[in-house]
């Protein structure tokens, strides 16, 4: 279907191309109005096919928190006061940054595109932005623009660079109304709401400009300004005139992708949905956004960390095994969906060991068995632990990913089946297909810790 939508897309005249309410199928409940009638580009339908097709992206969480190697949320959990939170960038020198590393180890772990924290809540900007000198050039000894280095070196590279842009604000006054989280936080006085959402576009300006082409903005924090019970978001309490946000990035590059990350369904003049650390429709975390609300026609992105953790955390060695990565990237393709997965670099500009070891271990599995992940749709049937299915055209994939089993049966399977078959060995399957019925003998198949993978050819 989705693939129906871009080929006509391409086809009508952008004048005519559909509204984003006809795109995203859902009623906006977000309590923002977003561009009413919000028409996508040609351009932007075609980035938007790209994104779809890339699947795999690396996710940058880094900052002057990473100094105090407690996450990016430390200023908040530990209710350090503006004033000492200040003498963070006076600490941040990481002098061993390489962006052309990182940009090499996100390729060879079959990546196409980074989305790196241009800003994030403590308000520190992570690039020569002029409307503030709480930034990495004027605020720290270090002196170079991380953006600037990362966007040249991903254009050398051909993968994109998206910027994650944070709205909530725990450090300047004019981010008021204070919204929920950051109320131990000492030294903040009341401002000008204005005067905020004028700071905000004088910075997206800046980083839609300074840049070159940028995939797309991926805001958060949105969530802080909403009534809140434990369950369920309520009422917003300001407006975040995202008519003008999303209005500023789509004029300035209407190619740029925008999303937010505020559990909720699709605000229009949005162009994909995002799921934190939840497979779209699961909500394991307790805030994630609703089956109900997951957009019809929009690509999906979900995030997830390799430890527990976004901003570099020295204690948190929970981390994921590669099968378990895997697991959730094929699960993630399986959902019709990108994984962004991050890693939180150190303060001295390397990424810690265990994390480029496990993209190493992704990259190597994705040359093998990258066909049956990029530029896919998702499966007929929805992911389980014991199996994932991707698509292109009258191809599946199906994933086994229970290394258990040696056949695998289906209630409910529609098509008819022209063959099955070993995606390594090419050997054909024994298999028997009734009415709706499917039972395939998987003992043929080469054994494989992480992933079995079935080729099943549709009639
Ligand atoms: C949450 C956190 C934030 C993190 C983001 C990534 O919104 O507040 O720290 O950047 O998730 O998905």
């Amino acid at each position: 279907m989705k693939n129906l939508f871009f080929f006509l897309s391409c086809l009508i005249a952008p004048s005519i191309l559909f509204t984003q309410a006809i795109q995203d199928g859902q009623e906006n409940r977000s309590g923002s109005s977003g561009i009413e009638g919000y028409t996508p580009s040609a351009e932007n339908l075609e980035a938007r096919a790209w994104f779809e097709e890339a699947r795999f992206g690396l996710f940058i969480h880094w900052g002057v928190y990473s100094v105090l190697g407690d996450g990016e949320w430390v200023m908040n959990n530990q209710n350090i006061s503006k004033e000492n939170y200040e003498k963070l960038p006076a600490l941040f020198n990481p002098t061993a940054f390489d962006a052309r590393a990182w940009v090499q180890m996100a390729k060879d772990a079959g990546m196409k595109y980074i989305t790196i924290t241009s800003r994030h809540h403590d308000s520190f900007s992570m690039y020569d932005s002029k409307v503030t000198d709480y930034d990495i050039i004027d605020a720290t000894p270090f002196k170079r623009d991380v953006l600037a280095e990362l966007a040249e070196a991903c254009r050398e590279a051909d993968i994109k660079l998206f910027f994650y842009y944070s709205l909530l604000d725990w450090n300047r006054d004019d981010y008021y109304p204070r919204g929920r989280t950051g109320t131990g936080i000492a030294g903040r006085q009341p401002g000008d709401w204005n005067e905020y959402i004028a700071f905000m576009k004088a910075q997206l300006t800046e980083l839609l400009t300074n840049y070159g082409p940028i995939g797309g903005i991926w805001f958060d924090g949105h969530w802080d300004q909403m009534g809140w019970d434990g369950k369920e978001f309520s009422e917003l309490k300001v407006d975040w005139q995202y008519d003008k946000l999303y209005g500023l990035i789509h004029e300035l590059q209407p190619a740029a992708l925008v999303g937010n990350n505020h559990h909720l369904g699709v605000i229009p003049g949005e162009d994909f949905q995002m799921f934190e650390k939840d497979l779209p429709g699961q909500n394991t975390t307790g805030w994630a956004t609703s089956e109900d609300q997951i957009a019809l026609n929009l690509p999906l992105e979900v995030c997830e960390t390799i430890n527990g953790s976004w901003g570099f955390n020295l204690q948190d060695e929970n981390h994921k095994s590669n099968t378990e990565l895997l697991h959730y990237l094929i699960k993630a393709a399986g959902y019709g969906s990108n994984l962004l997965l991050n890693v939180g670099p150190m303060p001295n500009g390397q990424i810690q060991t265990e994390h480029q070891a496990s993209l190493a271990a992704m990259g190597d599995w994705l040359r093998q068995f990258g066909t049956t992940i990029y530029g896919t749709q998702k499966g007929p049937l929805k992911p389980t632990d014991d199996y994932a299915i991707t698509r292109k055209g009258n191809v599946l994939y199906l994933h086994v990913l229970n290394p258990d089993l040696d056949k695998i049966h289906f209630d409910t399977f529609d098509g008819k089946i022209s063959s099955v078959s070993s995606f390594e060995s090419g050997k054909l399957l024994a298999h028997e297909k009734n009415r709706y019925e499917l039972d395939i003998d998987l003992k043929e198949v080469p054994v494989h810790k992480i992933d079995r993978v079935v080729v099943i050819v549709l009639k």
